[in-house]
């Protein structure tokens, strides 16, 4: 990859501290859920800790930013990113000061007060509207705290947002932080596969993720989907669904999918099973058909596709998993999902699974520790797997 990192700042000869002195200011994707204030899932600020512990150990006075939610550049008190700076100190293991906003004088006033080796955490950057318009002068703002930039914020990697495109040309140098670097290393495993390549892909609308089935069923040798966008390539090929969830104005979309995974020679397989109930309701009785009857509607793939899933699994060189295969938040449609996990786990092939549904599966079971790489990007890991170009990668290229 053409783009400076950590290494081209502290080599592993030369002075102990080579950063000392400088501001270095790393773009995060500290972006957690919360649920009654607390974090649920704090993988990406676990996955951040290695660049800010490296930077710190080279000296530097280490601003950490970050984007939280989506407030529309407005102050939403549940938006604050102060909770985690108390778990980022926590799993640092020492303290972090917390500016209460990421520009102006409060930000200033808390960067003078660094020495080499303390940690600082801005406020949510989307409390200003600048940094998704990637506004010239809020860029700026954020140049003027530091002497270098690392944009180490993987997750957000295909947003052209202030803090990781505009920035950039602004600051005297500009590297790629440990956790982008690596990620960009096991995701490009799924642009130049070891095949054969199987794309799980799951999730509940065709929609979200139109584009990436349209590239992957031209790139993969087998798209296997799961999740109630199932049901809306099942009712194109004119199967019945019951009252499954459908996007009617995708069936020719889904066609056209099939279409050119045929041409493209990709297998694409869909449930041959379900698990149907009356309702979405966790008190629903389940049951396993072949034939969705129409007074019910699935919420899981059945056994044999999993099983069919996970052979697949088995056959595998190269495997991505994003989405869950059906409602896995309720005990009695968690199981193709869950299964779906174990298989992926069990592989041989380089594994790389995205999105926040499939690594809570991947948790839940237990078995993250063999996966071959647990993505923090959801929808940035699927723009990367089609082969686009993110701006906050391509920023760092200029
Ligand atoms: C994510 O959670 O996918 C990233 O943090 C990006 O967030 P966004 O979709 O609100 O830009």
């Amino acid at each position: 990859m053409g783009v400076r990192s950590l290494d081209d700042w502290i080599p592993s000869t030369g002075p102990s501290r080579p950063l000392a002195g400088r501001r270095v200011l790393v773009r995060s994707d500290l972006n957690v859920p919360f649920e009654a204030g607390r974090i649920t899932d704090d993988s990406r600020i676990r996955a951040s800790l290695g660049t800010i512990q490296r930077l710190r150990a080279a000296g530097a006075r280490v601003i950490v930013c970050s984007h939280l939610g989506r407030p529309k550049g407005v102050r939403v008190a549940e938006l604050s990113l102060r909770p985690v700076a108390e778990a980022l100190a926590g799993l640092l293991g020492c303290n972090v000061a917390f500016a209460t906003d990421c520009v102006g004088e409060p930000a200033a006033r808390a960067v003078a007060a660094l020495a080499d080796g303390d940690v600082l955490l801005l406020e949510n950057l989307r409390f200003h509207r600048g940094e998704t318009d990637n506004d010239a002068d809020f860029a700026h703002g954020l140049a003027a705290l530091a002497d270098l930039y690392v944009n180490d914020a993987f997750g957000t990697a295909h947003r052209a947002h202030a803090s990781t495109a505009g920035i950039v040309p602004l600051v005297a140098d500009a590297a790629a932080g440990d956790l982008l670097r690596s990620e960009i290393e096991h995701l490009s495993v799924v642009l130049d596969p070891e095949r054969p390549l199987l794309c799980l892909l799951g999730g509940a609308k065709v929609s979200d993720k139109l584009a990436v089935i349209e590239a992957l069923a031209r790139h993969a040798d087998v798209l296997a989907i799961g999740g109630a966008m199932a049901y809306t390539f099942l009712a194109a090929r004119g199967e019945p669904i019951g009252r499954s969830r459908v996007e009617p104005d995708l069936l020719e979309s889904a066609r056209h999918i099939e279409q050119s995974a045929r041409e493209a020679g990709c297998r694409l397989l869909l449930p041959v099973d379900h698990v149907v109930a009356a309702a979405l309701d966790a008190t629903a009785t389940a049951s396993v058909v072949e034939r969705i009857p129409d007074d019910l509607m699935a919420l899981d793939i059945g056994p044999r596709t999993a099983d069919l899933y996970a052979a697949e699994a088995s056959r595998a060189r190269t495997l991505l998993w994003n989405g869950p295969m059906g409602v896995f938040e309720i005990e009695a449609f968690s199981h193709g999902t869950e299964r779906v996990a174990r298989a992926v786990a069990d592989s041989q092939a380089k594994s790389v699974v995205g999105g926040g549904d499939s690594l809570a599966a991947i948790h839940r079971i237990g078995v993250g520790d063999r996966i071959g790489h647990l993505s923090t990007g959801g929808g940035a890991s699927l723009e990367f797997v089609q082969g686009l170009v993110l701006p906050g990668i391509a920023a760092l290229e200029c």
